[in-house]
């Protein structure tokens, strides 16, 4: 296994800058991480209540937060995959991608449940583009991709309203950047993409390559192999690739095949 930088360990909030208004103490920022105890309100009233029971308490409210933060989430995915009849599967299994290469780059437990919600939410901003360029049964023409580039932008906008989403929208927003740095919408390169970004860009190209569509059909293994290759250090991170493609070579199965391409 090779090795990686030594700033994985990080906690998310630390290495990513959330956007101007996303304070850090509001209840979001319980999830899974050291601030948990002074994120969530203790009770009112702590008379006469045991140690224990305090501890049950915050726990309670902690997993009600959890459970509101992905039923929102999957609320919100729901609304672009009734527009695009491939989001369903995409959502899926992009977050199953990136929730593996993560692990395998030892990611903390608390990145990982931020990559796997941003994740979820990454082409939330698709709802803004018009039918007729989401479900094209073709190649799109310069100015239909000049809007679907829109959607990370219409993404964060649609998520800055929520507070509680404010970790994964720098991962949301940089998901199409190319490590060289001619990607969309910032054009950052290199490590000035978030690392979770990074990794969720891999994962989406994976579920894009592997998947069947009405203008190609899915790649082979050893196609996504020579692909993935051929644009590290260009479009995505070489160590996301070397990781990817470790996988690859190790659980060939694991993968959905559509009609295969060599
Ligand atoms: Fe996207
Ligand atoms: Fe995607």
């Amino acid at each position: 296994m090779q090795r990686y930088r030594k700033d994985f360990t990080k906690p998310t909030a630390e290495r990513l800058a959330a956007p101007a208004g996303h304070g850090k103490s509001d209840a979001r920022h319980s999830r899974g991480g050291s601030g948990a105890s002074s994120s969530v309100a203790p009770p009112a009233r702590i008379d006469g209540m045991c140690p224990s029971c305090l501890e049950h308490a915050r726990a309670h409210t902690e997993g009600r937060l959890r459970l509101m933060y992905w039923q929102s989430a999957r609320a919100l995915a729901a609304a672009v995959e009734a527009k695009d009849r491939y989001a369903r599967a995409h959502t899926a299994t992009v977050s199953n991608y990136a929730i593996e290469l993560g692990a395998r780059m030892k990611l903390p437990r608390a990145r990982l449940t931020t990559l796997r919600l941003a994740s979820f939410l990454h082409d939330i901003g698709k709802i803004g583009v018009p039918d007729a360029i989401l479900q094209k049964p073709g190649p799109l023409t310069a100015a239909e991709f000049d809007v679907i580039k829109r959607h990370p932008r219409w993404a964060t906008d649609i998520l800055q309203h929520a507070t509680f989403f404010a970790d994964e929208l720098p991962i949301i927003l940089h998901h199409h950047e190319w490590y060289d740095g001619s990607g969309y919408p910032a054009g950052l390169a290199g490590e000035s993409i978030p690392l979770e970004a990074r990794i969720l860009a891999v994962a989406d190209a994976l579920d894009a390559m592997f998947s069947y569509r009405s203008y190609k059909a899915g790649y082979s293994v050893r196609h996504v192999r020579r692909e993935l290759t051929q644009c590290s250090d260009r479009q995505f991170d070489p160590e996301v690739v070397s990781v990817a493609i470790e996988w690859l070579d190790t659980d060939p199965e694991r993968f959905i095949q559509g009609n295969s391409t060599q």
